[in-house]
């Protein structure tokens, strides 16, 4: 398959005599891809079962005659005023008990059934009139599930729904309608013994938000789980419908750092994952990097937040099927500051994620529109239809692809688990301020990168590591004992990282303590989280900072702090455990001491590279050009070689 470049575009946003030649000028820059229709429910149906698609055919038409090939969105993340006015209380409710506000976008709850129904009909209707149009190549559910902090909604639907969720979790060993649950069961597993919080039946259990103090953990991991796997229905009951009337592959464009449903689960009713890339957008608020490295990379983007989503998002998408659905083109309009990329950068971002196993990248967005809420964002267009700069970066891509290779998926040598439910178990009982399982794993992440190595990310049910030299799992706060027995009998090395195994399933310590690693005495002893500026030296270099256990047992000892203290150590024949928060010398000291064997190469400030198995990849993301094994790889550069 191809690589190929499109763009998103809102026809209904400009006058119907510019789409042709609109449509003109993006065949001719040799885009494949035109992706619409997301946001435009009320021009489809003004009024309640009155359809308007005389505008979206003609626009769907013109746009395949010039021989582009349509992404179909459905516009669910836009209900219209008519909609809200019938459902007032579908609008989801915040933490403090606010309803949040008609005037923007996803104003919904995933748990209000009558939404539910308004977004099946509306995708009914859709899919009907276009399931079978040639023009139509892709669809697209909704708009970034979980964008402005929507998934967890505190409303009466979310309230009644997470009881059926519980009883549904706690089922009654007897039920006569089959749909009662075990309230001792949820008790006892929950520990509402503590502080006389059992519950006499679902319907007194209320949403975890507006205690006194702190929720049982329990009690809000499960509303997390429940909330996560509302977004899994909602986007199921589309692609059911969807694919009733339609073949073409259905893709949902996720985000950057948006952990609150389980993506994997998404996924898997879908063919294709993507993903809306804003690297400068993203780098102050949620790589989390220090200030000076934001300084760094304010214009080039962090160097390895776009890299692991990319490979977040393949292990996604079905069969490795992923796109980039949106790639930032210049500055944007929503972050603390938005600044415009060096020159070369969109290029960059653009080689990548094909370089990550993209099959295409669509810049978001065509024109900018000088109306609205996204005044400000760039486009491949300015608002009087010049060029900007994209444009000439997007060209250049295009004109490169001529002689590239096709799309391709090679396993990397290392593996790094990913667990959504850890991310939740974090968030629930972060133990230290600012410690997030994300966190960690991007930490990890981007020790891998320093050292050279292509990484491929897995979900937390893989259970097969052949062809992996090093396989590394941080933070799993819950692992069933199929996973543990699945790590230890593997052929790679294997790291383990701090909290790993360290709850049961319903949120409880187990006992024997964590890790209980078979074959293993390693014990965690006590934990504890640390001061920012307090971290723990390390022997040979680096620290550990934020989150450290004491670990007893174990075998040969890694890495120990200044004061003698195990803080990695062997606990089984390829196994080792670390028991704290490392900071970047601590990972890649311990990565390249387990995985002696590994080609580790420790890349220069700023500079990654990536091996697709026929290409090799160097991206310079700093400011300065790099010399680098004999080649100089200029700032915001690629250095592309066939294998
Ligand atoms: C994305 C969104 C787009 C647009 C864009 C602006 O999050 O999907 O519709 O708002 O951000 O950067």
């Amino acid at each position: 398959m191809k690589r190929t470049l499109g763009v998103c575009y809102y026809p209904e946003q400009w006058s119907e005599d510019m789409w042709a030649s609109d449509a003109a000028r993006m065949a001719d820059l040799g885009l494949t891809w035109v992706r619409i229709g997301e946001f435009a429910w009320k021009r489809m149906e003004p009024v309640e079962g009155q359809y308007d698609w005389a505008w979206l055919d003609r626009a769907i038409d013109v746009l395949g005659q010039a021989g582009l090939k349509v992404v179909l969105g459905t516009p669910t993340a836009t209900p219209p005023a008519w909609v809200v006015a019938k459902h007032p209380d579908m609008l989801a409710v915040d933490a403090q008990g606010n309803t949040r506000g008609y005037g923007s976008r996803r104003h919904y709850c995933f748990s209000h059934r009558g939404y539910l129904e308004e977004c099946r009909r509306i995708v009914r209707a859709m899919a009907k009139r276009y399931g079978r149009n040639p023009h139509v190549a892709a669809w697209q559910t909704d708009n970034e599930y979980g964008c402005h902090d929507t998934v967890l909604s505190y409303s009466d639907a979310a309230r009644s729904g997470f009881q059926d969720w519980l009883r549904r979790q706690f089922p009654a060993a007897q039920s006569a309608c089959g749909n009662d649950g075990d309230i001792d069961a949820l008790n006892a597993a929950w520990g509402n013994v503590f502080w006389s919080m059992d519950y006499d039946s679902f319907e007194q259990i209320g949403l975890p938000n507006l205690t006194v103090t702190e929720c049982n953990p329990a009690h809000v991991h499960a509303f997390r789980r429940f909330s996560s796997d509302q977004v899994v229905a909602f986007n199921a009951a589309q692609v059911e419908i969807l694919r009733a009337h339609t073949d073409a592959p259905i893709a949902h464009n996720y985000m950057g750092r948006v952990t609150e449903f389980d993506h994997f689960k998404v996924g898997a009713d879908l063919d294709i994952a993507s993903w809306d890339s804003y690297p400068l957008g993203f780098l102050e608020d949620r790589v989390g990097a220090p200030a000076a490295s934001q300084a760094a990379y304010a214009r080039q983007g962090d160097p390895d937040f776009q890299a692991f989503h990319h490979d977040l998002y393949r292990a996604v998408g079905k069969d490795g099927r992923w796109w980039i659905m949106e790639q930032q083109p210049g500055p944007v309009n929503w972050a603390p500051y938005n600044p415009s990329p060096l020159p070369g950068m969109v290029r960059l971002w653009t080689w990548e994620a094909f370089a990550h196993g993209a099959e295409a990248v669509c810049y978001f967005r065509w024109r900018q529109a000088p109306f609205a809420q996204e005044q400000m964002h760039a486009g491949l267009l300015r608002p009087d239809s010049v060029e900007a700069e994209a444009f000439g970066e997007a060209g250049e891509v295009m004109a490169e692809l001529a002689d590239a290779a096709e799309v391709s998926h090679v396993q990397a040598p290392v593996a790094l688990m990913f667990d959504y439910d850890a991310d939740w178990a974090w968030a629930v009982q972060p133990h230290g301020a600012g410690l997030s399982y994300f966190g960690l794993v991007f930490d990890w992440y981007r020790a891998c990168r320093k050292l050279g190595l292509s990484v491929d990310i897995l979900p937390p049910t893989a259970r097969d590591f052949a062809g992996y030299a090093l396989v590394l799992v941080p933070g799993m706060m819950h692992m069933p004992d199929d996973l543990k027995h699945a790590l230890n009998n593997a052929e790679a090395e294997v790291i383990l990282g701090p909290r790993s195994g360290a709850r049961d399933a319903d949120f409880n310590i187990p006992v024997p303590l964590p890790p209980a690693w078979p074959g293993s005495d390693v014990t965690v002893s006590r934990v504890q989280s640390l001061r920012p500026d307090t971290p723990i030296a390390l022997d040979g270099g680096g620290a550990v900072t934020g989150y450290v256990e004491q670990i007893e047992g174990g075998g040969d000892v890694i890495l120990r702090s200044v004061d003698g203290a195990p803080i990695a150590v062997r606990c089984g024949a390829r196994v080792s455990y670390m028991a704290g928060w490392g900071d970047d010398t601590a990972h890649v000291h311990l990565i390249e001491t387990v995985a002696a064997d590994l080609p580790c190469q420790r890349m220069p400030e700023g500079l990654r590279r990536r091996d697709t198995g026929c290409e090799e990849f160097w991206f310079n993301y700093s400011s300065q050009d790099i010399e680098f094994e004999g080649e100089t790889i200029p700032s915001a550069g690629v250095v592309r070689r066939a294998r």
